[in-house]
Order: structure tokens, then sequence, then C-alpha cells
């Protein structure tokens, strides 16, 4: 795979967009030691000041429909969740629909990213940052945000860890061009953190509390309302009340 290394970028999701539009070739993984403009979800910055954290971007061309896409990002969290549990032995989690936690606080985002025509996708980009090193973190985020470090007192070697997500997430990939998100179910709910617990769902133009009770077989969020009706999350931002 061709790998580009930066020491210091604005954001590695948009160098890689630049090499997709340039007509570069699937596999392309973007590194950047320092992003000065690093993006999150929802428009949030993504703070990566260097060397203690893991700020990738890989290029994908499948020949999915463009509804399918957003399914890439439930698959390579699973597929980081895998690699940092065998790792680190922690208990590591994934909270719907795309961070990775532990101790209840995120230690990998992921920010996917897609160009399509109506019936076809162009590329999907997938930016991962993984908080591996750091020691603090700014006042702002100290109790949303933690790293591998912070939690057990110990430094990781950042390249096994990346190289063990780029060859499983390989694997995932595979097995997700062939048979869809449907293999992948069963591991979304083993490692959820939100089912069975009471949470708060903050969507575009609403938020309301609900009872996550399962993922549904297309990797949907099932939750139970106050009023005992059934509700599906389709996106949005889930947190845990409690
Ligand atoms: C989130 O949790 O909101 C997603 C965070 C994604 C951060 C990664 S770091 C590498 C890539 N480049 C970016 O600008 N963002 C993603």
């Amino acid at each position: 795979r061709k790998i580009v290394y930066l020491e210091s970028t604005t954001s590695t999701n948009d160098i890689a967009k630049e090499y997709a539009e340039k007509g570069e070739k699937e596999g392309l993984v973007v590194i950047a030691e320092v992003q000065t403009k690093g993006r999150g979800r929802m428009g949030r910055r993504w703070i990566t000041p260097g060397r203690d954290s893991i700020s990738i971007t890989i290029l994908l061309r499948p020949e999915i429909s463009p509804y399918m896409a957003p399914s890439i990002t439930p698959v390579l969290a699973v597929s980081v969740v895998e690699m940092l549990r065998e790792i680190t032995g922690f208990e590591i989690g994934i909270k719907w629909p795309n961070d990775v936690v532990l101790d209840r606080k995120k230690v990998c985002g992921i920010l996917t990213e897609m160009s399509a025509e109506i019936d076809v996708v162009k590329y999907i980009i997938v930016g991962i940052g993984i908080n591996v090193n750091q020691e603090t973190f700014d006042n702002e985020i100290e109790n949303i945000a933690t790293s591998l470090r912070k939690y057990s007192g110990k430094k990781y070697d950042r390249k096994a860890i990346l190289s063990g997500i780029l060859n499983r997430f390989e694997r995932n990939y595979e097995l997700f061009k062939k048979e869809g998100i449907g293999p992948f179910i069963e591991d979304l709910k083993k490692y959820s953190v939100l089912i069975g617990k009471k949470v708060l769902i903050s969507g575009i133009n609403e938020e309301y509390e609900a009872e996550a009770i399962d993922i549904d077989d297309d990797g949907a969020l099932l939750v139970r309302l106050e009023n005992g009706d059934v509700k599906k999350v389709l996106s949005g931002d889930v947190s845990i009340k409690g």
C-alpha cells in the first residue's frame, strides 16, 4: 500500500481528498504527526499536537451504493476495538455510531467522508484519530477524552497499533464488500457501551431521552422511548445519562 507520511499538515482527510480528486488508487494511507486543522464530526475540531497520537486517513473506492457507504465506519470501529483490545487487554468499547471509548471517554474518533454520484460511490475517505500516549488533555476535553497512556500509565508503540489496525481493517473491508454490514452486527452488539443504558439523543432539530436496546440488522441503534415505542436511530449524537 502507498503511504504518504507528513510531519505536519492541515488535516489528513483534506490531503487524502486531494489525492482522491487527482485519481489516486484505493488503499492510499495519509499519516501526519501534527494536524493544524484536524476535523471531527459535526463540525468539531480534533486536536492533534503530535507524536503522542495516531492521525491517519485511508482512501477507499468500493463499488457499492452510496447508501451502504456509511457502514464502513462501524466496520472500521470494530477493527480498531479488536486491535486495541488485543494489544492492551482493556475493555474498549464502541459508543454508537462511531466513537471508540475506554473508561467512558473517547480514545478514538472516526470521520468518514464520501464523494458520490447518484448511484455510485466515487471515493470514501476514512479518517482515524487514536489517543495513544498523551499524558494530559486540554481542560475543555479532559472529561470526555482519554488515551491508552492516561488510562494505564504505560506508553504504547504507535507503529504496532497502526499496522495492526490497517491489517485487520483490510481483512474486514474485503468481507464488508462481499457481504455488507451483516457479519459485523454481532461484534457491534458485543462491543456496544450503550445497550441497556439510558441515553440522550441529540439530532439536528431534536433532543430526547430513551433507553438503548439493540443494534439493528443494518447497524442502526434501536431505542425505547418513554411511551414504550421502539425507534430506529440512524444518525446523531448519543450520550449516556447518569
Ligand atoms: C470525531 O470523533 O469527531 C472524529 C475525529 C476524527 C479525527 C481524525 S484524525 C485523522 C483525520 N483527519 C482529520 O482531520 N480528522 C480525522
